[in-house]
């Protein structure tokens, strides 16, 4: 009786995948588009640096047979803006790496995914040998997290902080900040902040392990960040500028850790690398402001806030840090000059805050002496009583005066 049930079960689950197979391959192909002449470009430059194998995502989308059964999924993900999860909404402002989909791209994906997912010529997009030079070139100094750190099997996720061996002989002007995941499958994020206090290195010291737990220590609070890295980003370089590393600062990492499936339940090594480049110590240097509410009147009513702020002298605006929270729904600046004219700055529609990132404009953006910058958020309802999720960490350079050459 109980085989014949058994038997029952099994003729079902045969009937069950011949009925999806057969509807499968009679799904209208209405897609002008294909995968590999029209999606695969765009899977490769928005979304490889995390969708590839062994890389950070769960699946790869860099051949037809592992990205097409996902094609209901990537719609979703990239209509909801979701998916990449960096990005400034294209065309307001403009970045030097554009995370986000254009609409055309947006277009080619969409049709794709809803019309038969077609293959299209096979193509063998041979990604050549990876790339193991620094984009930029030579850094000046790199350095390597002292010893590995062993991700435990049973934890799947970790934020975990590390004190870098940087000797430096006086004070340093850093230009640009470069990244290299030991393990990329299980490197999310990296944060390389100043720490001026010795609290890095005091927690590091006491716990046994390499590095120290903490999701955010009292010290990365206002801490000057040289960089916010996430997986695919190319580094960017400051020209005849850089951030001040002043005498006996630490530099800490702070990577975020997680496990893909394929990675659970084992015990994972990572021994992340960084690269600096240093400037000469006469260039420009780089100033960052936090553009925050105003803690007086804080208390936020509805889901709607808006704060701004008065610039007293002429800036050049660099880059754009958003530190928020998940009640952050939608977040934008613009900046409104004193004959009101508005200049869009950034704008995030879905913000994934786990997903922190520094947004270097295309060209810096000429802030003059008056302006003000105006934010805008969406807050989830009833959220946030009295404390606003939202502020954003400007890097700008004071606009130099020219000066009358002396005699
Ligand atoms: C910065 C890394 C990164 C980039 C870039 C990225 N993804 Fe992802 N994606 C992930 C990670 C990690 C996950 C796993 C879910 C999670 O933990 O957020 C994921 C999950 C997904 C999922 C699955 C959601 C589910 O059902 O579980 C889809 C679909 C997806 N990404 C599509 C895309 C597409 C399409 C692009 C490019 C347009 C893209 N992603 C770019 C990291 C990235």
């Amino acid at each position: 009786m109980i085989y014949r049930h058994a038997h029952f079960i099994v003729a079902t689950i045969t009937t069950a995948i011949l009925i999806v197979a057969i509807t499968d391959a009679h799904k209208p192909i209405t897609s002008k588009y294909t995968y590999h002449q029209d999606v695969y470009p765009i899977f490769l430059n928005q979304c490889g640096g995390c969708h590839s194998a062994d890389a950070v995502a769960p699946m790869s989308l860099l051949t037809y047979e592992d990205a097409y059964p996902w094609a209901q999924s990537i719609k979703e993900e990239v209509v909801n803006l979701t998916m990449p999860p960096w990005q400034a909404e294209y065309g307001f402002g403009a970045f030097k790496h554009e995370g986000s989909l254009t609409a055309r791209q947006l277009d080619i994906v969409v049709e794709w995914a809803n019309g038969g997912t077609p293959e299209g010529i096979t193509t063998n997009h041979d990604p050549g040998e990876p790339k193991n030079t620094w984009s930029l070139g030579e850094p000046t100094f790199i350095l390597e997290m002292p010893e590995p750190f062993s991700l435990p099997a049973d934890v799947s996720e970790a934020t975990r902080h590390f004190v870098m061996p940087a000797a430096f002989d006086g004070e340093t002007m850093i230009r640009a900040v470069d990244f290299r995941p030991g393990t990329a499958a299980i490197v999310r994020s990296a944060i390389l902040y100043v720490d001026l206090s010795g609290e890095a290195a005091a927690l590091d010291a006491a716990d046994p392990a390499p590095g120290f737990d903490a999701e955010n220590p009292n010290s990365l609070a206002g801490a000057q960040i040289l960089t916010a890295w996430l997986p695919g980003q190319e580094a960017i370089g400051l020209d005849q500028a850089g951030y001040v590393v002043p005498v006996g600062a630490d530099l800490v990492l702070r990577l975020n850790y997680k496990k893909t499936w394929t990675y659970e339940g084992l015990e994972v090594d990572d021994q992340s690398l960084l690269a600096l480049y240093a400037a000469d110590p006469g260039v420009a240097r780089v100033e960052s402001i936090v553009l925050q509410p105003p803690t007086e009147n804080g208390s936020n009513e509805g889901p709607l806030v808006s704060f701004s702020s008065h610039l007293s002298r002429d800036l050049d605006l660099l880059a754009i840090l958003p530190n928020l929270e998940a009640d952050a729904l939608g977040v934008q600046i613009e900046a409104v000059a004193i004959n009101g004219e508005r200049t869009p700055v950034i704008r995030l529609a879905s913000p994934r805050p786990e997903w922190r990132t520094r947004y270097w404009l295309d060209e810096p953006l000429r802030l003059t002496q008056g302006t003000t910058l105006e934010v805008q958020a969406i807050l989830r309802s009833g959220s946030a009583e009295g404390n606003v999720p939202v502020s954003f960490t400007l890097d700008l350079l004071p606009v130099q005066i020219p000066t009358a050459e002396p005699n």
